[in-house]
């Protein structure tokens, strides 16, 4: 082989074998509890699971309570009579309380706190309460304006990463009141 094709040969060899090592390496599969923070901030549980405060640049959630839900000192007056339609509900300015033909319903405390947030719940909780729309999976129906009938369309691999974050999160006592039925017809 004459000197000239033989470097050339051995310079694209070289090329070859570092464009091989440059190829982007298989995707590591992503640690749950940053999945989770991904699902948690796209789908917007801070929307509604975050106070609402004033800040410098009008409304927005007030991350020192991050997912904390409805604050409990804060009382509330009545909410006003719902008007006949096709306008149905209300909504308070932290964008904690609802009400509407199911009564008032307060967001939750998705923070990990023993008492008054998820700390003591199971997984399966989780997932089963998004799956079947009743409190930890068999109580009481989850109210409006809670998607659990959408989240719950997640697959079991995301719900469980939703639920990672979640118990990774700054736990904060905040005990949410319980939802109020609605006023019996005629009142
Ligand atoms: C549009 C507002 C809204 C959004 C967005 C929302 N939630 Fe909720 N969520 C609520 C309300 C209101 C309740 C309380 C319902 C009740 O008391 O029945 C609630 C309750 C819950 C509960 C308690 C369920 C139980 O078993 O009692 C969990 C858990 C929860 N939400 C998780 C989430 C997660 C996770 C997200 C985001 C992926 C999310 N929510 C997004 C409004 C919302």
């Amino acid at each position: 082989m004459k000197p000239i094709l033989l470097a050339t040969t051995l310079a694209a060899a070289f090329l070859a074998a570092v464009a091989c090592q440059q190829q982007p390496k298989q995707a590591a599969a992503p640690n749950p509890v940053e999945r989770g923070r991904y699902l948690v901030t796209a789908i917007a549980c801070n929307d509604c699971h975050t106070p609402w405060k004033l800040g410098e640049k009008g409304p927005e959630p007030d991350m020192s309570r991050m997912l904390s839900g409805h604050p409990q000192g804060m009382k509330l007056p009545p909410p006003p009579a719902l008007p006949p339609g096709p306008w149905g509900f209300t909504g308070a300015l932290t964008m904690t309380a609802w009400a509407g033909p199911w009564g008032i319903s307060y967001t939750a405390n998705l923070t990990p706190d023993d008492e008054t947030g998820i700390g003591a719940w199971s997984e399966q909780n989780f997932i089963q309460a998004m799956r079947t729309g009743q409190h930890l999976g068999s109580g009481r129906q989850i109210l409006p304006p809670m998607p659990w009938n959408w989240l719950g369309k997640m697959n079991d691999e995301d719900l469980k990463a939703i639920f990672a974050y979640l118990k990774s999160i700054p736990p904060i006592k905040n005990k949410v009141p319980d939802p109020v039925p609605p006023a019996p017809a005629g009142t």
